[in-house]
C-alpha cells in the first residue's frame, strides 16, 4: 500500500497571454477550477497507475473539501483517513498558466492542519503502508515526523520537497528517493556541481529538469534520462506525476532505472494536457505508449 501524505487543494487556474507586472491588470484568456495539491496529484496519478493508495490529510467543511474528497474517490483512492475539519477553508493554489508553464500562490487552509497529532491519530493506517509519498506542503514538523516514523517501521520514503522549505538535512539521508527540481536541489544544498552532489546520493538523489529529464547517480556514474517529448499543454503536476509513477514502479518491485523510465513516461503524458490531474495517464495509456516495455513489473 501507498500512503499519500500530503496537500488536498482547489487550483484557480488563469491562462493568460501576459502576465502582468506588479500594479498592473492584464486581459486573461480563460479561468477554470480544478483539482490539484501536490498531494492529492501524488495520490491521483499513482491510482491511476495501478497503484493500491491511500491519502491522509485534511480538507475543510465546505463545498470544495467534499468535492476535492470525491475527486480523490472517483480515482480510485482509499480516502477513509483524510479528515474533514468544520470552521477551515480547504487549501487551495492560485495558478497562472503562461505559455504552458505555470506559477503558482499556494494558501494551505486545511492542508496546515496536518500535524503530528493528526498522524498519530492515524497511525495505525499509516503503519499499514510499505511507502510514503510526501511533499512540503504540510508543516515541516509532520514530514520530520514521519521520516522518522517510516525510519523506525522501515517504510521506504518517496519525498519531493516542494515548494521548498528548509529541512534539517540529517533527515534526507533518511529519506529512500529525494526528488528536487533543479531550483529546490540549490535551494537545499548549494551551489554545487551536479555530477558531485549526484555522488554523493547514488540511487537516492533524482533531479528533476523539466523538458530535460533527469539526473540520478546508478551507484556506478551519473545518469542523465531525458525527457520524453511530447505535446506541451500545462506542466503543472507532472512533477507530481513524476513521484507518483515512480512509486508505483517501486512498489512493484522495478529497479530504479526502469522505474524512473517508466515515471518519464507518465510525466510528458501529464503535460498535454490542462490541469494538474487532466493529462495524468491510466495504465492503459501508459501502457500504449511506444517506450513501455513489456518487461516492466506492472
Ligand atoms: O504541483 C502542482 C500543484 O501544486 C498544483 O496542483 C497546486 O495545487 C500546487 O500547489
Amino acid at each position: 500500500m501507498i500512503g499519500v501524505i500530503g496537500s488536498i487543494s482547489t487550483d484557480f487556474v488563469v491562462t493568460t497571454n501576459r502576465v502582468p507586472k506588479q500594479g498592473e491588470t492584464v486581459y486573461g484568456e480563460a479561468f477554470e477550477t480544478t483539482y490539484g495539491g501536490k498531494g492529492a496529484n501524488q495520490a491521483v496519478a499513482a491510482a491511476r497507475l495501478g497503484g493500491q493508495v491511500k491519502m491522509f490529510g485534511c480538507v475543510g467543511g465546505d463545498q470544495f473539501g467534499k468535492e476535492t474528497k470525491a475527486n480523490l474517490e472517483d480515482n480510485g483512492v482509499d480516502v477513509s483517513a483524510v479528515k474533514t475539519i468544520e470552521n477551515t477553508t480547504t487549501g487551495s493554489a492560485h495558478i497562472t498558466v503562461f505559455e504552458g508553464d505555470n506559477a503558482i500562490v499556494y494558501v494551505p487552509g486545511a492542508n496546515q492542519l496536518v500535524t503530528i497529532d493528526y498522524l498519530k491519530s492515524v497511525e495505525e493506517d499509516l503503519l499499514a503502508c510499505d511507502y510514503f509519498v510526501i511533499q512540503n506542503e504540510i508543516p515541516m514538523p509532520s514530514i520530520q515526523y514521519l521520516i522518522d516514523l517510516a525510519d523506525k517501521h522501515d517504510i521506504k520514503v518517496t519525498y519531493d520537497p516542494a515548494p521548498f522549505i528548509e529541512i534539517d538535512p540529517s533527515y534526507l539521508k533518511k529519506v529512500d528517493y529525494l526528488l528536487p527540481n533543479e531550483t529546490e536541489a540549490k535551494e537545499m544544498f548549494g551551489d554545487v556541481e551536479a555530477d558531485q552532489l549526484l555522488g554523493q546520493y547514488p540511487t537516492q538523489l533524482l533531479i528533476t529538469l523539466g523538458g530535460d529529464g533527469v539526473l540520478y547517480h546508478d551507484g556506478n556514474q551519473p545518469v542523465h534520462v531525458p525527457a520524453i517529448k511530447g505535446e506541451l499543454v500545462d506542466t503543472t503536476g507532472a512533477g507530481d506525476t513524476f513521484s507518483g509513477a515512480l512509486t508505483v514502479a517501486l512498489s512493484k518491485g522495478n529497479n530504479l532505472t526502469d522505474a524512473i523510465q517508466f515515471a518519464a513516461i507518465a510525466g510528458s503524458l501529464s503535460v498535454s494536457k490542462f490541469g494538474a490531474q487532466g493529462g495524468m495517464p491510466t495504465l492503459d495509456t501508459l501502457k500504449a505508449h511506444k517506450q513501455f516495455n513489456v518487461n516492466w513489473q506492472i
